[in-house]
């Protein structure tokens, strides 16, 4: 098991955080390789104590596992500082914490922008997370940005934040009516969070690729999910870089030929934060039933997630574009007591059927699911820990949603803790 990557298989918080904790005991490395602090993965241990990491690797809670914050990471560094001390106040050791040179940083103009530009936008608003996620990948890309190892060399640093601040200042002050920052204190406030993580601060894409070549296995965990993706998902409905698997290759420095395989976490239903179209979406009482039932709350900004029936097009398309080898299906306890469960298998546009994801995105918005009925099951599954446990109905679910999507489902999860997995031979 060289290198495996988790990612998100629909509109994110799938479960990926509670599958990067079970994997991490059988790994010697976890990294995070793309987002930043919009992510919300939680871990519960199974002393029942849960953690909500949002830009820390899920393996810190794993004893003796290396973490890696890789090179396609966005970091905020007073976010970096305050979870390190949060994990630390409950005893977790982060010793092990690394951070790619190479990552980028989220400055606070960066944070000053998604807000402004999202207020702009009005009701064409993406529902970012206001992280400054988006506003800091722009600077990567338009090559402006200011990276990790920037902060190692002060002059360098401040050569750039006066570069980026000659711009965006005129634009905070001239477009949005907002307050122009100052360079020198922008400079000292990353400089003062900087000196306390320098430390921490390595080559690691040298560091992960001489793990392989000693024999060592990674796990790759991905934030957000294949539909968020800024090349694959809902544009623009979509975070600002690529969770999808090749993404991971790309955020980490380890070449595609030694990723094996690619677990997508897929939820038994479906859910998504933020504006975009999202066919199977329940506006009805069934649809608050899913968010009570399965705790469907944003782990980052607390917003209601909007919830709807599980959609095969969607699972087929991340099957396809992540080459997905199996799946880990979350919560399908949430599923108990429904008399029948709608899983939507294609769609309608304009009065086509449609079976893959429509090429354009006014398609997307136009998609009307097509509803297969599978009959439910009312039986408690928490307790269940082998598949022949589960009611035939639910065993049956788990059946279609393979056939359906074309990949096999080789765990499930029946609760939120770390022993509530079903695992199965695929
Ligand atoms: P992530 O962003 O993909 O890591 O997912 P989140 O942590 O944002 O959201 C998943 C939520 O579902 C968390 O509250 C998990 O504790 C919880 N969870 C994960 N797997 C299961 C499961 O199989 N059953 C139930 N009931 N909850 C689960
Ligand atoms: P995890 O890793 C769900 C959504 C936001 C918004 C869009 C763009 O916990 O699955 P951004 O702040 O990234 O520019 O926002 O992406 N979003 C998420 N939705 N789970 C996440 O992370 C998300 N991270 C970003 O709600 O619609
Ligand atoms: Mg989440």
């Amino acid at each position: 098991m060289p290198a495996i990557v988790v990612i998100g298989a629909q509109w994110g918080d799938e479960g990926k955080g509670k599958a990067t904790d079970i994997l991490g005991s059988q790994v010697q490395w976890v990294v995070r390789y793309q987002g930043g602090n919009n992510a919300g993965h939680t871990v519960v241990l199974p002393d029942g104590q849960d953690y909500a990491l949002h830009l820390i690797p899920s393996g810190i809670l794993t004893p003796g596992t290396k973490n890696v914050i890789g090179n396609g990471v966005v970091v905020d560094p007073g976010v970096l500082l305050d979870e390190l001390s949060a994990l630390e106040a409950r005893g977790v050791d982060t010793s092990g914490l690394l951070i790619s040179a190479d990552a980028h940083l989220i400055m606070p103009y960066h944070v000053a922008m998604d807000k402004v530009t999202e207020r702009f936008l009005g009701k064409a608003k993406i529902g970012t997370t206001g992280r400054g996620i988006g506003p800091a990948y722009q600077d990567k890309v338009a090559r402006v940005g200011v990276r990790v190892a920037d902060i190692l060399d002060e002059k360098i640093l401040h050569q750039k934040v006066e570069a980026a601040l000659a711009y965006k200042n005129q634009v905070l002050v001239k477009v949005y009516n907002r307050r122009a920052l100052d360079v020198d204190e922008v400079v000292d406030t990353v400089l003062a969070y900087g000196r306390k993580f320098a430390h921490r601060i390595a080559d690691t894409r040298l560091l992960l690729n001489k793990a392989l070549e000693a024999g060592e296995s990674i796990l790759l965990e991905g934030s957000q999910g294949t539909l968020l993706d800024v090349d694959h998902g809902t544009y623009p409905f979509v975070t600002s870089s690529n969770p999808t698997a090749g993404g991971a290759a790309v955020g980490s420095g380890i070449g595609p030929t030694k990723i094996t395989r690619v677990i997508g976490i897929l939820k038994a239903y479906t859910t998504r934060v933020g504006s975009g179209p999202f066919p199977t979406e329940l506006l009805d009482a069934m649809g608050e039933h899913l968010r009570k039932t399965g705790g469907e709350v944003g782990v980052t900004t607390g917003r209601p997630r909007r919830c709807g029936w599980f959609d095969a097009v969607i699972g087929r398309y991340a099957v396809r574009v992540n080459g997905i080898t199996d799946f880990f299906l979350t919560k399908l306890d949430v599923l108990s007591g429904l008399e029948t469960v709608p899983v939507c298998v294609g769609y309608e546009v304009d009065g086509r059927r449609i079976d893959d994801m429509p090429m354009t995105q006014t398609d997307v918005h136009h998609a009307v699911p097509v509803y297969e009925e599978l009959p439910g099951w009312f039986e408690d599954i928490s307790a269940c820990r082998t598949f022949d446990d589960l009611p035939a109905n639910a065993r049956a679910y788990v059946h279609r949603i393979e056939e359906l999507t074309g990949a096999p489902v080789s765990a499930i999860g029946v609760g939120p803790g770390r022993d509530e997995t079903i695992t199965r031979d695929v």
